[in-house]
């Protein structure tokens, strides 16, 4: 049997990010439904802004290699995202910018080469009234734009500041279940995918 492994990314790096702990939930969804997931922490994996100078001299980042090793590696991706003025946050933006530029094995092969086909899954948490719905559409274009194949069940979380309890469990049940429900239809469509059913 395949093992189906995802990728899951908190799209804030801050310490007390309401979206890292929306991350836990979806991940543990994905888990429920069988899947084995990799947290990948932008915390820990710093990338500077995009910029082409820097690339042609440079070549591309250590983390945004790392990435792209990590993506050849997973089958899929967990994305928990915050709203930034109706859109997703620059640093979701700027590390799949950088994700998607050549691998550094001098093919010339763009880094989607990862991506391409493989199921993603977004939710949103914000304190505001519309939970981040406006940046997940925007998120959804730019995944596909990138390869992905992002499954239709998409959550957002309204005010997010007090959805959860002490323990970081999302205290209303049914969007509980909402959110582990896109986690494991990432595992599931990724499952379907590797074993070619
Ligand atoms: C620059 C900026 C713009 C923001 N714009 C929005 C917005 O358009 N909609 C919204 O619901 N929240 C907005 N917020 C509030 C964020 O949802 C809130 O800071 C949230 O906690 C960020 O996610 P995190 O807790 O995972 O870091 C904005 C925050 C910042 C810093």
């Amino acid at each position: 049997m395949t093992t189906i492994r995802l990728l899951a990314m908190p799209g804030s790096a801050r310490r007390e990010s309401l979206n890292r702990r929306l991350l836990k939930i979806l991940v543990r969804g994905a888990e429920q439904a069988g899947a084995t997931v990799t947290v990948y922490e932008p915390r820990d994996n710093e990338m500077p802004l995009y910029d082409g100078d820097l690339e042609a001299a440079e070549g591309i980042p250590a983390a945004a290699a790392r990435l792209q090793r990590l993506f050849s590696e997973h089958h899929g991706l967990l994305l928990a995202t915050p709203e930034y003025n109706g859109f997703f946050p620059p640093l979701v933006k700027n590390t799949f910018d950088w994700l998607s530029r050549p691998i550094p094995d001098g093919s010339g092969k763009p880094g989607t080469i990862h991506v391409r086909g493989k199921p993603a899954g977004m939710v949103a948490a914000s304190p505001g009234a519309l939970g981040g719905m406006r940046s997940l559409q925007h998120c959804r274009q730019y995944l596909s734009n990138l390869g992905f194949l992002v499954v239709p069940d998409q959550v957002g979380v309204p005010k997010a500041d007090s959805a959860f309890d002490a323990e970081g469990e999302l205290v209303d049940a049914r969007v509980r279940a909402s959110v582990e429900g896109v986690g494991a239809s990432v595992a599931r469509l990724a499952a379907k995918l590797a074993t070619g059913g």
